[in-house]
């Protein structure tokens, strides 16, 4: 599951570099949303846009605001992952525990496909693309890498 996400981080990585500075689609010009030439799904939209405007040089998320960030995960997120996000461990077959901070810290790829499209192999996370509006997910993250 985590090495599918770092995968797919590196070919996006890939890909915007190709269209940043490759030649088949000139800067600036890229396909209007909807239309045929638009092939990118919102899955992959999402992610790039982690990648490319979230996301400084150490994996930490720029420019989110951490008070309306713990608030928000206090009315969506704490309810089961509980205040400090420890409540579930997501590597119960592991020696060492694997909380939401450490997730959010060391794998905010991962962190944030969860968060938005939930978890098709576990029951119980569900998916919050439609629920949270795009600049809270972006506060929740930030606030997420800040917890134990
Ligand atoms: C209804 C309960 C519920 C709510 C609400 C909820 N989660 Fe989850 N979440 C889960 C469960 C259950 C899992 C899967 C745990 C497991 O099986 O390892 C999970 C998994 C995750 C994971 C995957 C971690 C990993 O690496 O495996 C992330 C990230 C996550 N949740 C973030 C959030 C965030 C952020 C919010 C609030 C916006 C949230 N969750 C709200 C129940 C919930």
């Amino acid at each position: 599951m985590l090495r599918q996400f770092r995968v797919l981080w590196i070919a996006l990585f890939l890909a915007g570099y190709g269209l940043a500075f490759g030649d088949s689609i000139p800067a600036g010009n890229a396909p209007a949303p909807g239309s045929e030439g638009d092939t990118l799904t919102k899955v992959d939209k999402r992610m790039a846009y982690l990648v490319y405007k979230l996301l400084d040089k150490d994996g930490k998320i720029k420019g989110a605001n951490l008070e309306r960030g713990e608030k928000l995960f206090y009315q969506n997120c704490r309810g089961c992952h509980g205040t400090d996000g420890m409540r579930v461990d997501f590597t119960p077959t592991e020696a060492r525990p694997t909380y939401l901070g450490k997730r959010a810290r060391e794998d905010m790829p991962t962190f944030w496909y969860q968060m938005n499209f939930g978890d098709d192999s576990r029951e119980g996370m569900n998916p919050f693309y439609d629920e949270i509006e795009l600049d809270e997910m972006v506060d929740i993250a930030g606030y997420a890498q800040t917890l134990p």
